[in-house]
Formats: C-alpha cells, sequence, structure tokens
C-alpha cells in the first residue's frame, strides 16, 4: 500500500466557500476517492486560512471576537464541505495551538541567514495578502482583485528568498514533474528567471496573527504561517509520540492542489522555506483553472458570488461535482452557467445514467420479478462481448486520464467520458437486444442474460462512477440490491461477479429539472442565503425579516397589464442630477435605442455600480421633465424599509429591448 499525502489550499474564511473555491475540494476528493479505490494509503487534509486582514475585517464588521467568528466559520465550511460530499481526513485552522506550535518550531529551523530585518515601503493588496509591483497595478489597481492596494511602510522581519534563484531552478530542473501542468510550469520558471524579491515574513502594524518568536512585537505574515499548515497537519513540531509517527509515515507531500493564483507562493517561496530550514520538498503542485461566472471572475472579495448553498439544497450534491469536473480540464479555466447546468444534468444524468438504472430496474421487475441470474459464460453473443470489452475499457481510460505524471493534467472530464461511453453502450445494447421482442417471443433465458448484462455493466459504473458521483453511486448500489458500497475499491470491477441481482423499481436518482419552472426553483435559495452579488457587508441586510406582504389591491384583466410596455434596458451611463440628492440621470439602450430616464435611486446605488446592468423599464410612459431634465420612462424597483432594489435580469441571456411581461 502506498502512502499518498494530498491537501488543498486553506481558504480565507471573510466569507462563505463559494463555486470556484469549492471546485477545487470536489476535485481533490474526486481524486483522493480514485486513489483510496485504487489501493493507496491516503490523508486528504484541507483547512481555513485566518490570519488574514480580510478575515480580521470581517470578524470586527460582525462585531466579533476574530477567533470566536474563525470558529464559527469552521463550522459553516465544514458543513458545506460535508454537504458536498469531501471526504477530507483532517481539517486544520491556523489559529489552533497545534499550528502555532509549528510555525514556531519552523523558524526555529530556518537558516538564520535566510532572514533578516529591514525596512519596506510598497503597495499592499489585501485581497492578495501580499505586496504587489508597480507593474502589477492596472489603473492603479489590483488586476486580480479590481481596489486600490495601500501603500504601507513597514520595517519588517525578510526572508531572503532572491537567494534561492538558482537553487530553484536547479531543483525544477531535476524535477520536472514538481509543478504542474506545463503551462503553470512555464509561468513559474519566467518568473524565477526574471529575478526573486526577498519577502516580508513578519507584520508590526498588524495584531492578529501568530506573534513572531524573535520580536513579539510582530506577528507572521499570513502567507509564511499558511504555507507551513501542511507540515502542521501530519504532526510537524509537535511533541507527542502520535505526531511524530504522522510525520515520519506522511511528509513529503506528495500532491498540493492549488489555484493558478497561487501556485508561485506554492512552486517558489514554499520550496525555498524547505530547502532553508532542511526539509523535504512535495512531489508536486498542481495549479488548477478558475471556475468563471458567464466569463467573469468570481471572489469573495468582488462579491459576485454563486456559492454551492444556491444549488446542492435543491439539486444535490452530485449534480454541482459531475457539472464542475465534466465541464473542463483540471489544469484550464471553466465556466458555470445555469443554462449549461441544467443542459448537463438533464442530458447526463437524468437521461443517461439515471434513465438507464430505471428502464433496467423497470424491465427486470416486469419480466422477470427482479431476480436475475448470471448466465452460462458459453451464452455470450457478438453484443454481450462488445458491451463487456467497453466496460472493461472503462478503468485503463480513466487511469490514463487521471495520470497527472503521464498526461500533465487531471482530465476528470475524460474519465467522465469513458464511464459515460459505458452508460451509452448500456443503452444501445439494450435497444439491440430489445427485451420486450424476447418477452412476446418467450426467451426467458435470452431476457435474463441481457439483463443480467446491463445490470453487472451498472455495478462496475457505480464503483467507477463513486470519486466522482459518491452519493449517486451509493444510490444506484442500493437499486442494484447490491450491499456494503462503501468496502468496494477497483479489485471490484470485473465482468459478472455476482451470482444474481434482486432488484426492484426505484426513485430516480435525477429527476429531471423541468426547465419551465427553473426561473422560479433558481431564484428561492438565492434570496434564502442572500450572498449573491453582495459583498459580505450587505450580507447583513438581506437577512433582515421580509417585509409583510402589502394588501390586496384592485384586480386588473390581461389587457389592462399589457397597455404597459415593459422593456429590458442596458444602463450605458448614470450621473447625479445637480442638485437634487435622490436623482440619477441614466443613459439607457433598449434594444439598440438610445434613451435617458431619471430616477430616484441615488441615496441607493453609486452611478458606476449601476453600469452595464440590464434593468426594467415601462417604457410607454409619458415623458416627463423632472428637476428640469427630460425622463422618457420609469425602472422597476421594490423597496421597503431595509432599503431599496433595482429589479435586473437573474441570468444574462435576455438582450436589452426584449420585452418583460
Ligand atoms: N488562503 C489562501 C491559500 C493559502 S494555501 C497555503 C487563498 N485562499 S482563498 O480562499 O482565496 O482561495 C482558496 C483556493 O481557492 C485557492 O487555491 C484559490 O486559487 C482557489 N480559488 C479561488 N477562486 C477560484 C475560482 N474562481 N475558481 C477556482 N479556484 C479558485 O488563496
Amino acid at each position: 500500500m502506498k502512502k499518498f499525502y494530498i491537501t488543498t489550499a486553506i481558504d480565507y474564511v471573510n466569507n462563505i466557500p463559494h463555486l470556484g473555491t469549492a471546485y477545487e475540494k470536489i476535485a481533490a476528493d474526486a481524486y483522493a476517492r480514485f486513489l483510496r479505490l485504487e489501493g493507496h494509503d491516503v490523508h486528504f487534509q484541507m483547512g481555513n486560512d485566518e490570519h488574514s486582514a480580510g478575515v480580521q475585517k470581517e470578524a470586527i464588521a460582525q462585531g466579533m471576537d476574530v477567533k470566536k467568528y474563525c470558529d464559527g466559520m469552521r463550522v459553516k465550511f465544514e458543513a458545506i464541505w460535508k454537504s458536498l460530499d469531501i471526504s477530507y481526513d483532517d481539517f486544520i485552522q491556523t489559529s489552533e495551538p497545534r499550528h502555532h506550535e509549528s510555525v514556531k518550531a519552523f523558524l526555529k529551523l530556518l537558516n538564520p541567514e535566510d532572514i533578516e530585518k529591514k525596512p519596506y515601503e510598497g503597495w499592499y493588496c489585501e485581497g492578495c495578502e501580499a505586496f504587489l509591483m508597480e507593474k502589477d497595478l492596472v489603473d492603479k489597481q489590483c488586476a486580480a482583485h479590481k481596489r486600490e492596494p495601500k501603500w504601507l511602510h513597514e520595517e519588517n522581519y525578510y526572508f531572503l528568498l532572491s537567494k534561492y534563484q538558482q537553487k530553484l531552478l536547479d531543483f525544477y530542473e531535476a524535477n520536472p514533474d514538481f509543478i504542474v501542468p506545463e503551462v503553470r510550469r512555464n509561468e513559474v520558471l519566467s518568473l524565477v528567471k526574471s529575478g526573486l524579491q526577498d519577502i516580508s515574513i513578519s507584520r508590526s502594524t498588524f495584531n492578529w496573527g501568530i506573534p513572531f518568536p524573535q520580536d513579539p512585537s510582530h506577528v507572521v505574515y499570513v502567507w509564511f504561517d499558511a504555507l507551513l499548515n501542511y507540515l502542521t497537519a501530519v504532526g510537524f513540531g509537535q511533541d507527542s509520540s502520535e505526531a511524530k509517527s504522522q510525520w515520519k509515515k506522511w511528509w513529503p507531500a506528495d500532491l498540493h492542489v492549488v489555484g493558478k493564483d497561487i501556485t508561485r507562493f506554492h512552486c517558489v517561496i514554499w520550496p525555498a522555506m524547505l530547502m532553508s530550514a532542511g526539509l523535504e520538498i512535495p512531489k508536486a503542485v498542481f495549479g488548477h483553472g478558475f471556475v468563471y461566472l458567464k466569463g467573469e471572475k468570481m471572489s469573495k472579495t468582488l462579491g459576485n458570488i454563486v456559492t454551492p448553498l444556491d444549488i446542492v439544497p435543491q439539486y444535490g450534491p452530485d449534480a454541482l461535482r459531475y457539472y464542475l469536473l465534466r465541464e473542463s480540464s483540471f489544469g484550464s479555466d471553466g465556466d458555470f452557467t445555469w443554462d449549461n447546468f441544467i443542459k448537463r444534468f438533464n442530458s447526463d444524468l437524468a437521461n443517461d445514467i439515471g434513465n438507464l438504472l430505471n428502464r433496467t430496474l423497470g424491465m427486470a421487475t416486469k419480466y422477470l420479478d427482479g431476480k436475475i441470474k448470471k448466465p452460462a459464460t458459453t451464452e455470450a453473443t457478438d453484443e454481450d462481448k462488445v458491451l463487456r470489452k467497453t466496460i472493461e475499457e472503462i478503468l485503463p481510460k480513466m487511469k490514463v486520464a487521471l495520470d497527472y505524471q503521464k498526461s500533465g493534467d487531471i482530465n476528470f472530464h475524460t474519465a467522465l467520458a469513458s464511464i459515460w461511453e459505458g452508460i451509452a453502450a448500456g443503452d444501445k445494447y439494450i435497444d439491440t437486444c430489445a427485451p420486450w421482442k424476447l418477452s412476446k417471443e418467450g426467451k426467458t433465458q435470452d431476457i435474463e442474460r441481457v439483463l443480467y448484462n446491463v445490470l453487472d455493466s451498472l455495478r462496475n459504473i457505480a464503483i467507477l462512477v463513486s470519486p466522482f458521483i459518491p452519493g449517486a453511486a451509493q444510490k444506484i448500489w442500493k437499486q442494484l440490491g447490491l450491499e456494503n458500497f462503501t468496502q468496494q475499491n477497483f479489485k471490484n470491477i470485473s465482468w459478472a461477479q455476482s451470482d444474481q441481482f434482486t432488484v426492484s423499481v426505484g426513485q430516480p436518482i435525477f429527476p429531471r429539472i423541468e426547465t419551465n419552472i427553473v426561473g422560479a426553483q433558481l431564484i428561492a435559495p438565492k434570496i434564502k442565503t442572500g450572498v449573491i452579488n453582495h459583498a459580505p457587508t450587505e450580507r447583513k441586510k438581506m437577512e433582515t425579516p421580509a417585509t409583510p406582504a402589502a394588501p390586496a389591491t384592485e384586480q386588473i384583466s390581461i389587457d389592462d397589464f399589457m397597455k404597459v410596455d415593459l422593456r429590458i434596458a442596458e444602463i450605458k451611463q448614470a450621473e447625479k442630477v445637480e442638485g437634487a440628492d435622490k436623482l440619477l440621470k441614466l443613459q439607457l439602450d433598449v434594444g439598440g435605442e438610445p434613451r435617458q430616464i431619471v430616477a430616484g435611486i441615488a441615496l441607493h446605488y453609486k452611478p458606476e455600480e449601476l453600469i452595464g446592468k440590464k434593468i426594467t423599464i415601462v417604457a410607454n410612459l409619458k415623458p416627463a421633465k423632472i428637476r428640469g431634465v427630460e425622463s422618457h420612462g420609469m425602472l422597476l424597483a421594490a423597496s421597503d424599509a431595509n432599503g431599496l432594489s433595482v429589479l435586473t435580469l437573474d441570468r444574462g441571456i435576455v438582450g436589452s429591448g426584449a420585452k418583460a411581461k
């Protein structure tokens, strides 16, 4: 049994996980589950990164003690990870005593000649928790977080990273598999070749963190502390004999799974720190691509967030896991759209795997009372052989797809595609063998052979698909009348292993999403979690009690309603109306036609946050002059004691000029 220590990045806790941070955990989980099924002894590590300025700020904004806030967030994070079936073995918080011990022990090990106290001033981005160079700024803003960094002047302790340039280059050359995929390796190589700057490893203007042992007026810089979590988690710096044996067993890490934005921390600073301390360097860092939201970066700091809570309660963890893993290769970027999510759900999950299971169980119950015995091998027809071959080829194909050392990527999507080839083969096999015809011809033995082969294919598929959609795999297993699912591994992948199946018709494992009610279904969770498109501090407003329903007004006919020409308009420009505190002048595009309206929303929106929003307007309102400014329509907004919100479209697929009704 080979040990495998796999980690994800540890998350900042200034907000709950979003689809991007969840993608990383889902992917690492699928990989850990795959390794376990292969027979590896796996330690899968996750956790929270707590000593950041953003975390402290959010705790203060919520009027909470920072440690208590972090402990509360741990509960929320773990609840979300559990709801996504993430099978981590340990969860670390960087504020835990074991981590404080480990950081202190590590600082003692660092070569003292690699630490120096010196003054520094520069641009510091709290989103990145790092100093930025002038060249990293776009319009004076951090390109990643789209906000102005702060100019900081501090005297700090520095780790002399610049001394490690050549050592790192030599290390990359000797270990070509250390950085995957290739694109990340090239990025890191060119970064290191262009020269390295020393990095601050302490902060003196900030007090939330691990006291710097050499000088308690400083705390350890959050990134330096965060990277060390990988050591702490497997016992480093702790005295107990259990910690010591853990350390001996698991270090070095086999694979760090991190996002492309933080690959450089893991591939440059981290190995240099370990070299300085004389510790072994991890075997590989996989810098995965990002999940975008219709092409836009999703981030806690930008506030355009879709979270697992918006999807899992309604569609289940497997639907989200499947979508994210199936859409793109792990090394490349992917995109989340509700349209694609629903398409994939209905076609791949409901129609393909769900329907194959359902129709097979239906026929097994109808034709054979749910009792299907294994056929004699001598009976195998050509169709049987084709199905068997397709099923037997899945595992070798999956192994190739997921082997980043050979292919340079982790191709969850191709691994899934090969399972879906098996599903399609099962469907085709049923259509060709047509048990309904065999039934009319009274060929019960042939029906039994055909249905056994499909049921056994589904048994194999349940094991093969379990790293990706573990909940659904378990349901399939149960509906096949089998037991001991958790004890299965890839050794149980083989043709015709069961002597018989005893089944009945079960509930569909992926009931179709009816697209005509999707709008109504999707809005509900957004309101409940209250995090979409809202920065953390705005969230509190959303959680205030709902306004009581308005009293009923006079009823109107549909003809009366249709007299109001409601149109979708895109806001192109917005500015304050001089001398009127509450008014904004908006320039709109209504299906190519420019239009100006005046709206009483200036106390609730800054002009710049409205640009690009698609709103609904009453387009056939008589023009009016408001404070001397012409207004050709009226926008729709809702307001109550909690504030005002302009009615915008929740999906960008509808263009300006479209009629609303
Ligand atoms: N705390 C640091 C990591 C320290 S690891 C020693 C951090 N935290 S984070 O919360 O901002 O991000 C956690 C992980 O999620 C990172 O690997 C990051 O790259 C990843 N992602 C954040 N947004 C993402 C997407 N939109 N898409 C995919 N992954 C993304 O960075």
